[in-house]
């Protein structure tokens, strides 16, 4: 299992100043070092956390492939194929959001996909598409000819949070308050199902699979054991960890969790 570290959070603490401190540029080497596969980096239309001076330093000297997330904005799109990151991530993108909350609306976006897809192509940049578990979109997904998918996990971590902490990753709604033990057993098992069923379905359709968003050490354990999966890309909980116990060591932690053997 590829494990792609993502260091927004470093820009997001250095942000809360309006400083240079932080500079998640400093955690590219402990990432290579502790076993991180890739660096991504999110790129918001906002710029509330990567600036694009951090994007252009990152790519120039990470010596680990950068997954550049980005949205589908044409003006966002021509200063990826400058950048020339290995992967590029298409997300959808909302100014109010506090995270990326939903997969992209592949179906309602498709020329616009194809438009940036093309580009990004023609730059010899890899495309990932970040998408809900569903087989309508992965079909559609497969005719934009991108080699990769992300899997948006949000809802089984959300599901997951609310079983076993009482806590919600993301805005839960009040009707998910409402529900007692059993039912929310029963959604998690139909999230892991869904994204089961869709990587399989994926993985015919020779799309490359990579999943993220929510994952944690605990929930982790239950997506690291889907075959087809084979990377995630996990920020938060590894940003977090690290502020107590070091950069390093929560990825060496993580890794160690993730690996199929
Ligand atoms: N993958 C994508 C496409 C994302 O947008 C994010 C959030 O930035 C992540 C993975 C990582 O999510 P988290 O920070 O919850 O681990």
């Amino acid at each position: 299992m590829l494990l792609g570290v993502n260091i927004d959070h470093i820009a997001v603490l250095r942000e809360a100043r309006k400083i240079n401190d932080p500079n998640p540029l400093d955690a590219l080497g402990i990432c290579k070092l502790a076993g991180a596969d890739q660096i991504t980096i999110h790129l918001r239309e906002d710029r509330r956390h990567i600036h694009d001076n951090d994007a252009i330093t990152i790519i120039k000297h990470s010596s680990l492939p950068v997954n550049l997330e980005c949205s589908i904005n044409p003006e966002i799109i021509d200063i990826v194929c400058k950048l020339k990151p290995a992967r590029a991530t298409l997300v959808p993108e909302n100014r109010n959001e506090v995270t990326t909350e939903g997969g992209l609306d592949v179906k309602g976006n498709f020329e616009k996909l194809q438009k940036a897809i093309d580009k990004l192509h023609a730059n010899e940049i890899e495309v990932s598409l970040f998408i809900d578990p569903k087989n309508e979109i992965i079909e559609l997904s497969s005719q934009l000819e991108v080699e990769w998918i992300e899997l948006h996990t949000g809802t089984f971590a959300n599901v997951y949070a609310m079983l076993y902490t009482n806590l919600s990753q993301t805005h839960h709604t009040i009707k998910e308050l409402e529900l007692s033990k059993v039912e929310l057993k029963s959604k998690l098992e139909k999230s892991i199902k869904e994204i089961e069923s869709s990587s399989k379905f994926a993985k015919k359709l020779n799309l490359k699979i990579a999943a993220g968003h929510g994952l944690n050490y605990q929930n982790v354990i239950l997506i690291s054991k889907i075959p087809e999966i084979i990377e995630l890309n996990i920020g938060q909980s590894i940003i977090a960890r690290s502020v107590f116990i070091g950069l390093e060591k929560a990825i060496v932690d993580m890794k160690e969790l993730i690996k199929n053997d």
